[in-house]
């Protein structure tokens, strides 16, 4: 097993609690997911990310944690994790879990201590208490928004309060008192012990808040709230931690700053590994705009000299399948909130939708780097909508009073079966419901009836995975110019990819000198991309690339620059980081 095994790898990201009950109590377990590792082996995927599945009030289900060396009983043992990474493990897929390190649960027996204990005591210093302002301390100590709506501040008894970027029920650690630091150092090592291959860490610029905590001016991004210098200390940290181990153990960041500079230097090469490449995630169906965010991140890519991880879907935002089929907004989405791009109610034409996410897919697996993929989207699932209120129990929708539909729409449990009670998802013998209600339209993408078919999504992802690394080869990109606005193609190695985002079908340029091999949709004789679908092709004599002129141009007229890890050579090398996106 390489040690860079992460740069091609497809990454498969199992919200634990909506994956598979196998002790039917209506919440997805481990021992549920180690009986369906057969499917993730034949998706053909390298790493699993679990969820957070330690102890936990599930008041943001895992995300606010109480003890972070225990499996929560809901979900299983230490025993069912033990045999699920030894499974995984035999079928060579690896195991990365959760590392929420900005805050933790309110039931965390240190919060309990610090509230237990007096304003200014030393259990009160591992979490940021302020006194409030105001005559009797009763306004909050200054104007921070939580990222859930509503004010970041919530008052104890004494009177101080405390701060929590989150709900409240997830209080934030204070990262400059060196005990959060120890804590953390040996929670990383109690589960590399235990043969976890890595982390993805949770909101991974926020540990640190500028120490003033000044008022934040104006709605907009709040830069005295996240990536603060201190933070580079500790992922330089946890990476040497992660080397003293054989393999050495992998870090993926959850990571939202304003320019690519500031990304970069997380990824330097003492410190993490990867961070996701929400641009992508956020953008509409739009050539030029999908085009300009893998450049963007191909830029950055060749900044640290390692490749994107690159993602359409993940368990905070609105499933591909339904916001492709969705109105597309081309206005590029607010500095303040580029989440939110990706949260939008609206009507979706779902087969639409279903169809631009599989070819969005392979745009995604036939690029340079790693690719993350969201429990169900290899089914094509859809975003459920159709939630009765009161079983929503996301903190999103609690605390915007149903404003903000939140994200227990993707969270649904998944369809295995399409004729079994809880279609599958808990045994027949199961006697509570699923803990989110399934819609009866699951049946439709049910994972048992698309495995009959040789046109299901689920069929598309199987061979696009498999097809990948014998498609697709090196760290760079050549774009390939055609003539139509709508098609986006680039060669990689000898491979072709090329995704029509128009309504109309065009033909594969003859110039490219290539044989189509794999399609989203239909590609009867190879001649031509459907509308809304990828094609993947082989170049069968080597012309385009060769021909291709020093200005960039192809004596068939076609441009092409390259991009990737190895530096842009084309236009796009001039490309400015501050063209980047300003995330939150
Ligand atoms: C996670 C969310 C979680 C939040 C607070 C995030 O960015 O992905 O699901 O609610 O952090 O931990």
């Amino acid at each position: 097993m390489s040690t860079n095994w992460w740069h091609d790898a497809v990454i498969y990201q199992v919200y634990l609690r909506s994956f598979a009950d196998a002790n039917g109590d209506g919440i997805g377990d481990l021992a549920g997911l180690t009986s369906r590792l057969d499917h993730l082996e034949r998706l053909g995927v390298d790493a699993i990310w679990l969820n957070p599945c330690y102890v936990s009030p599930q008041r943001d289900h895992g995300y606010d944690i109480a003890d972070y060396c225990a499996i929560d009983p809901s979900y299983g043992t230490a025993e069912d994790l033990k045999a699920l990474v030894a499974d995984a493990h035999s079928r060579g897929i690896r195991v990365l879990m959760d590392m929420v390190a900005n805050h933790c649960s309110d039931q965390h027996q240190w919060f309990l201590d610090a509230i237990a204990s007096a304003p200014g005591s030393a259990a009160r210093d591992r979490f940021l208490f302020r006194d409030g302002r105001g005559v009797d301390g009763e306004l909050p100590p200054n104007n921070w928004q939580s990222v859930f709506g509503g004010a970041a501040w919530t008052r104890v008894d004494d009177g101080q309060w405390y701060f929590h970027a989150f709900d409240a029920s997830q209080p934030d650690f204070n990262w400059r008192n060196r005990d959060v630091v120890e804590y953390f150092d040996g929670v990383l090592r109690f589960w590399f012990d235990r043969g976890v291959d890595g982390f993805r860490i949770d909101v991974a610029h926020g540990l640190f808040k500028d120490s003033a905590m000044p008022d934040a001016l104006g709605d907009g991004h709040n830069y005295a709230m996240w990536d603060q210098p201190e933070v580079h200390e500790i992922y330089r940290r946890w990476r040497a931690i992660g080397t003293e181990y054989e393999p050495q153990r992998y870090f993926v960041g959850e990571i939202w700053v304003p320019t690519i500079e500031a990304m970069a230097q997380y990824l330097l090469a003492d410190e993490l590994h990867q961070a996701f490449t929400f641009d992508l995630l956020v953008q509409p169906w739009e050539a030029t705009r999908m085009a300009a965010a893998i450049d963007r991140a191909l830029v950055q890519a060749e900044r640290v000299g390692g490749p994107p991880a690159w993602t359409l879907s993940n368990h905070d935002v609105h499933r591909p399948a339904t916001r492709f089929g969705q109105e597309q907004h081309l206005d590029a989405p607010l500095p303040t909130d580029m989440i939110a791009a990706a949260r939008r109610r609206g009507d979706a034409d779902l087969a639409l939708g279903v169809r631009r996410a599989k070819a969005a897919t392979m745009l995604q697996l036939a690029l340079p780097g790693t690719v993350y993929l969201y429990q169900g989207e290899e089914l094509g699932l859809p975003e459920v909508f159709d939630l009765p209120d009161e079983a929503r129990e996301d903190p999103i929708w609690l605390r915007s009073n149903g404003e903000e539909l939140g994200r227990d729409g993707c969270r649904v449990p998944l369809p295995w079966d399409a004729a079994s009670p809880t279609f599958g998802f808990s045994p027949p013998s199961s006697t509570s419901a699923p803990w989110l209600p399934q819609p009866q339209w699951f049946a439709d993408y049910a994972a048992n009836t698309q495995d009959l078919s040789d046109d299901s999504t689920l069929a598309v992802f199987r061979r696009a995975i498999a097809g990948k690394r014998d498609t697709f080869s090196g760290p760079d990109i050549d774009w390939l110019a055609s003539g139509h606005p709508s098609l986006l193609a680039f060669r990689r190695g000898s491979g072709i990819c090329a995704v029509n985002f128009g309504d109309s079908p065009v033909d594969v340029p003859r110039e490219w000198n290539a044989d189509a091999v794999l399609g989203s949709e239909h590609i009867g004789d190879g001649s031509v991309i459907p509308a809304n679908s990828a094609v993947w092709l082989t170049v069968v004599r080597d012309d385009a690339r060769t021909t291709v002129g020093s200005d960039g141009t192809s004596p068939a007229g076609l441009t092409s620059t390259t991009t990737g890890i190895h530096g842009p050579t084309g236009p796009q090398s001039h490309m400015r980081s501050n063209d980047a996106p300003q995330f939150t």
